[in-house]
């Protein structure tokens, strides 16, 4: 930021309503534009927070398709829960908006119809990929193939999201049809494109020569793209979900959603502030920032920017503040797939504790590379940081001054060295703080205020206010008031990050309205005032929380596991002859045992009508040994003698082996003579 503004519009990806919202969304985008968006606020700043649904696009279609149901009925459903989450988890968003909106119809319709009328866009006829079985051109999701750029075999139409290019779905090498698996024909049709290539010099100068301050994810994903060359993007579609198309001729066209969605910042900004939209989108003074994921920034940095230029009476965004991924216990997340911590189930299993949410993903933000959420981790910064380090500090001050003071806030005397030390100390951290929120750097910021919370607890070590008690109580007041002091500058410190612990912190402490600028001031608490009984802050994440979100992931990929279970691909042919020599008989089970120290091995005495032969299998893990005394089973009865844990097998009992990997004994169906061959 080079100059100053008078207020910041801040922006968080519209979300897809074809899902709940998970912890990468909320590590990505929306726990960090929060922070920012408080913290803006707490500075007295004029701040505009916009956040929305984004309801278009094939990731509704899809899912509206698979469950049977409308697309209406896919985001009327979404919306709402994603709408409600956040609002629990204290997203203070100032408007939260949808794009199947009238306001957004009318909005996006008017932005294409200017560009449209100002001849910012070309018309071309092209072939397209077409899936003859569906009826259906294939764009964006509805196509997958190898992304010409990385390789990566399950590129969609419109992007490629590991390598983040954006894609023409002609560019795919090996296209397929996500709604039937067709390999895709060509079919002719008409689309509306914008040039990007003309704005490349302008989006060359913008990003490259005015914003270099921008986070180096971001600025090299947008130079690697401006070094290849801008190409034309179609920025229509031919589907039936959508806002269609706003000029003659148009019929069964929509507009593509990524041209509509970013609009719904526009649209969410006249829902919330009415005719006042222009100032927050146009007027120079106003600063605009996105906070989105990495796989948006080429939307957000390339496409968007040209629409807004093409249009030419808008902003351009200050910042993109891109975070990379969030892992979950080493996967990667998955809507598609069910593999996430979803905020809405978050909620209700652990009531109470959005905070403890909220520090874990800033604490571990996936800021400059991709990083991972772990229960055991959630569970270590919990206990080990909030509980004892912010919680104990605060706590130690509050129960010791209804101990010796009787909940009132003793007046300070003379302050010693170590008292000024402390005082410093903050001081310096909040400038340091501010600095770093300034920069988005959201993971030093909050671990910057976790030092304001160990300098007090250092202080408390230092100053031992329950042994001088014994002998001083002024400077077991001094003390005591400073530690309040500190415990109140904490409670701005956090506000950002754990608005739920300041807010209670605030009551505790007969604080009244805070702000940024007060932070480092310990005068914050008047001396004789009175403040509330000690309740903690934060309670320990107990080994069964744990367990139990862990078991309920593992669940998640065995149920996964299944669904994609398929047949073995069969194996290379082989000759009659092959086969005959291995010798298969039925045999009787006679005896069952587990062999002892083995989790894994059974042992059988089998009957194969030929005197009888001990055979040990590894299926222990499926069966008990009385379950199977009795049955007939098939075994190869030819190969050589093995040794197993100090025991002779002759033979292998044959298993099919299920989609979990578990094994089932074969045997045959009916009556058979043990030793009777099989082939
Ligand atoms: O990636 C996504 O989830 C998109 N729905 C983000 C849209 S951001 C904005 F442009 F609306
Ligand atoms: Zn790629």
């Amino acid at each position: 930021m080079n100059k100053e503004y008078k207020r910041t519009l801040i922006t968080s990806a519209l979300p897809y309503a074809n899902g709940p919202v998970h912890i990468g969304h909320l590590a990505g985008v929306y726990v960090p534009a929060d922070i920012y968006a408080r913290y803006k606020r707490l500075n007295g700043e004029e701040v505009l927070f916009i956040g929305g649904s984004d309801e278009h696009g094939v990731p509704i279609t899809i899912k509206a398709k698979a469950e049977g149901v409308t697309p209406q009925d896919i985001v009327d459903r979404y919306h709402n829960i994603i709408k409600d989450s956040f609002e629990q988890l204290g997203i203070t968003f100032d408007v939260y908006g949808r794009t199947t909106s009238e306001t957004h119809r009318k909005t996006a319709s008017d932005f294409f119809r200017k560009l449209y009328e100002k001849g910012e866009f070309i018309e071309k006829t092209s072939e397209q990929l077409y899936d003859a079985e569906a009826n259906q051109f294939l764009a964006d999701r509805y196509v997958t193939g190898t992304c010409p750029h990385c390789g990566n075999e399950h590129a969609y139409g419109d992007q490629c999201e590991v390598c983040g290019t954006s894609l023409n779905a002609t560019d795919l090498i090996n296209p397929r049809s996500a709604i039937t698996g067709n390999t895709p024909i060509l079919k002719e049709t008409s689309h509306w494109y914008l040039p990007l290539d003309k704005w490349e010099p302008r989006l060359r100068q913008w990003i490259l020569e005015d914003h270099k301050e921008w986070r180096s994810n971001v600025y090299g994903q947008c130079k690697s793209w401006l070094d290849m060359g801008l190409q034309p993007r179609a920025v229509s579609r031919d589907l039936d979900w959508g806002i269609p198309v706003p000029v003659e001729g148009a019929e069964g066209k929509v507009l593509y959603v990524w041209f509509d969605a970013p609009i719904g910042y526009i649209s969410n900004t006249i829902d919330c502030v009415g005719d006042d939209w222009e100032k927050w989108w146009k007027d120079s003074d106003t600063r605009m920032i996105h906070f989105i994921g990495k796989d948006n920034i080429v939307f957000h940095c390339i496409v968007f920017p040209a629409m807004l230029m093409a249009d030419g009476t808008y902003n351009l965004p200050d910042n993109v503040p891109a975070n990379e991924f969030l892992n979950l216990e080493d996967n990667k997340i998955s809507t598609s797939r069910n593999y996430a911590v979803w905020l809405h189930e978050y909620l209700q299993e652990l009531p109470g504790r959005q905070d403890e949410l909220r520090y874990v993903l800033t604490a571990n933000a996936p800021e400059t590379k991709d990083n991972n959420f772990t229960w055991g981790d959630f569970q270590q910064r919990v206990n080990s940081e909030l509980v004892a380090i912010l919680g104990n500090f605060i706590n130690r001050a509050v129960v010791l001054t209804h101990k010796y003071f009787d909940g009132t806030v003793p007046a300070a005397g003379a302050l010693e060295e170590v008292d000024k030390k402390l005082i410093d100390e903050f001081a310096t951290l909040k400038q340091e703080m501010t600095a770093q929120l300034e920069e988005f750097k959201f993971r030093d910021a909050l671990r910057t205020a976790m030092d304001m919370a160990r300098a007090g607890n250092k202080y408390l070590q230092e100053t031992e206010p329950w042994k001088v008690a014994k002998t001083d109580m002024e400077r077991t007041a001094t003390i005591l008031n400073i530690a309040l002091q500190a415990s109140a500058n904490l409670a701005i410190a956090f506000e950002p990050f754990l608005p739920f612990m300041s807010a209670r912190l605030i009551k505790m402490l007969g604080m009244g309205d805070i702000t940024w600028s007060m932070l480092g001031n310990f005068d914050l608490l008047q001396a004789g005032g009175h403040i509330g009984k000690a309740e903690l802050l934060f309670e320990k994440v107990e080994d069964e929380t744990v367990l139990f979100q862990q078991e309920k992931l593992r669940k998640t990929v065995e149920e996964n596991k299944l669904a994609a279970w398929k047949p073995e691909a069969v194996k290379e042919n082989v000759e009659y002859d092959d086969f005959a020599k291995l010798d298969i008989r039925v045999g009787k089970v006679l005896e069952c045992i587990n062999v002892p120290k083995s989790k894994k091995l059974l042992q059988f005495k089998i009957d194969d009508g030929m005197g009888g032969r001990t055979i040990l299998s590894g299926i222990a893990a499926y069966y008990k040994p009385e379950d199977l005394i009795g049955k007939e089973v098939c075994f190869i009865a030819n190969f050589p003698p093995r040794k197993m844990m100090g025991r002779e097998s002759m033979g292998m009992i044959l298993s099919a082996v299920n989609a979990d990997g578990s094994l089932t004994v074969i045997g045959p169906q009916g009556e058979v003579r043990p030793g009777a061959t099989v082939g």
